[in-house]
């Protein structure tokens, strides 16, 4: 083989960094022939050197100091499965294209806060950032975007991105399980982040919203515009009663530039039942993405784990070993646009569910102040009454979330109104 190999320094040897060993090792030859070079690890690192990992490491010189390894002279490419946005990722990263290294991340967190300035570092210095991994794991979205729909104007970008979500909503639907009980069971089984908020509080999936709208949209990535909404209230009520009215509950991501500005959304939504979204069971991503010119596409695939995260950090590194670079975000960092925040939703039809004292004229009230709110009803039902109380659901018709709040806030003036409705939007999908 002519071509010198491509040597790569990988720093993080947890479930994506040993994922990448194995592939590293297992498909030396594969990856050869299809690049027409070696691809080779030269240097590791992670915090404990002492720790028994599931791969074969002798052959690989250890750095105990990230930044030393992203800076050596024996690697073409940095590899970052560290993760965290602050501390030893970002300073090696950092160090790593002032070093005139490739970079390849599964680091959302580090992209969603500093992709606009990492970007126009790499850029300056000639070099690429690559990051498939860090969004919707093993599923090729970042290429599907940059490259497969690259002659589209895109529409809007939707998706199920975060697979411990999806797992413990569908498994509170399947089973009739508490939030608690599935959260309790997830976290043992350690399907949760160290740190659950940043799953369950929608902040993960909120991080890779945001870096596929700034490829989707051309704007710089601007994950403090995300609009963000965790599942830590959905109740198993409500997605029994969602069900019974054909839809399911997901944390759902959708971005879309509209005549108000940019929308990014992650927040629990009702989608039809039979849609793709709404079938969607367990860990599993979905990712859809509409294009003037091709439609809507959807991409389904595992989001998580050793194997597919692994299969993503790889194939960036193919295409750097391939001679293939693109900006980061599918076109030069200083040419993206400031997104000028989107102050309100697109309107959408809503699932309000609320508790009312049982007496004469409660639900006229309730219709009063959705009338006066500018919020017409779609669909009504009234579920078995429990004492003096009864159980309304109603579905709106198209209405905008100030106008829904407005008609909540009206709602507890009325005196008939038991403890506090919740709203949850219907997404159209
Ligand atoms: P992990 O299992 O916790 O592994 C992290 C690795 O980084 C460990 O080997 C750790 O060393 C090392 N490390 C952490 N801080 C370090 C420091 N300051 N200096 C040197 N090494 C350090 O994490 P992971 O699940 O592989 O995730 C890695 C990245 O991939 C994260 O950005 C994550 O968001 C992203 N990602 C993960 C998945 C997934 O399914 N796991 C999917 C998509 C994206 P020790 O082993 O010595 O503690
Ligand atoms: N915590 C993430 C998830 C891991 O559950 O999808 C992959 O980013």
């Amino acid at each position: 083989m002519s071509a010198a190999p491509l040597r790569l320094g990988l720093a993080g040897l947890g479930t994506v960094g040993i994922g990448v060993v194995k592939i590293v090792q297992r498909h030396a030859a594969l990856i050869a022939a299809r690049t027409g070079r070696e691809v080779v690890i030269t240097a590791v690192s992670a915090r404990d050197r002492s720790k028994n990992r599931d791969a074969d490491l002798s052959g690989y010189a250890w750095e105990t100091d990230p930044v030393a390894l992203a800076t050596r002279a024996d690697v073409d490419v940095f590899v970052e499965v560290m993760g965290g946005h602050e501390g030893a990722a970002r300073a090696a990263t950092e160090a790593a294209i002032a070093a005139g290294k490739d970079v390849v991340t599964a680091n959302k967190a580090l992209l969603a806060h500093h992709g606009q300035s990492l970007a126009l570092a790499a850029e300056a210095a000639g070099r690429v950032i690559r990051f498939e991994a860090a969004v919707a794991g093993g599923i090729p979205v970042i290429k599907a975007l940059t490259e497969g729909l690259a002659g589209n104007q895109i529409r809007r970008v939707m998706g199920v991105m975060n697979g411990s979500c999806n797992y413990i909503l569908t498994r509170m639907q399947n089973e009739g399980l508490s939030y608690q009980e599935v959260f309790d069971a997830a976290q043992q089984l350690g399907y949760l982040e160290a740190d659950p908020n940043l799953d369950v509080g929608g902040i993960d999936a909120g991080h890779k919203l945001s870096l596929l709208a700034a490829i989707a949209f051309g704007t710089r990535v601007s994950f403090d515009a995300v609009e963000l909404e965790g599942i830590g209230n959905v109740s198993i009520d409500d997605i029994r009663l969602a069900e019974d009215m054909g839809y399911r509950i997901k944390l759902l991501g959708v971005a879309q530039l509209t005549g108000r500005g940019l929308e990014q959304r992650m927040t629990p939504c009702l989608v039809p039942a039979d849609s793709p979204l709404g079938q969607l069971q367990g860990g599993t991503n979905m990712v859809v993405l509409e294009g003037d010119s091709v439609g809507q596409i959807v991409l389904r695939g595992p989001g998580a784990g050793e194997g597919p995260t692994a299969s993503a950090v790889m194939a960036d590194v193919i295409d750097i070993a391939r001679g293939l670079r693109l900006p980061t975000f599918g076109q030069p960092a200083a040419t993206l646009a400031t997104p000028v925040a989107a102050r309100t939703a697109t309107p959408a039809p809503w699932y309000l569910r609320m508790t009312l004292l049982d007496k004469p004229g409660a639900l006229a009230k309730i219709a009063t102040c959705l009338g006066e709110a500018g919020v017409s009803i779609d669909q009504m039902r009234q579920y078995g009454h429990q004492g003096a109380n009864a159980p309304v659901l109603i579905v709106t018709h198209k209405a905008a979330r100030d106008d829904i709040d407005h008609a909540i806030g009206r709602f507890a003036g009325t005196g008939v109104l038991v403890g506090a409705p919740v709203a949850i939007r219907i997404e159209e999908v």
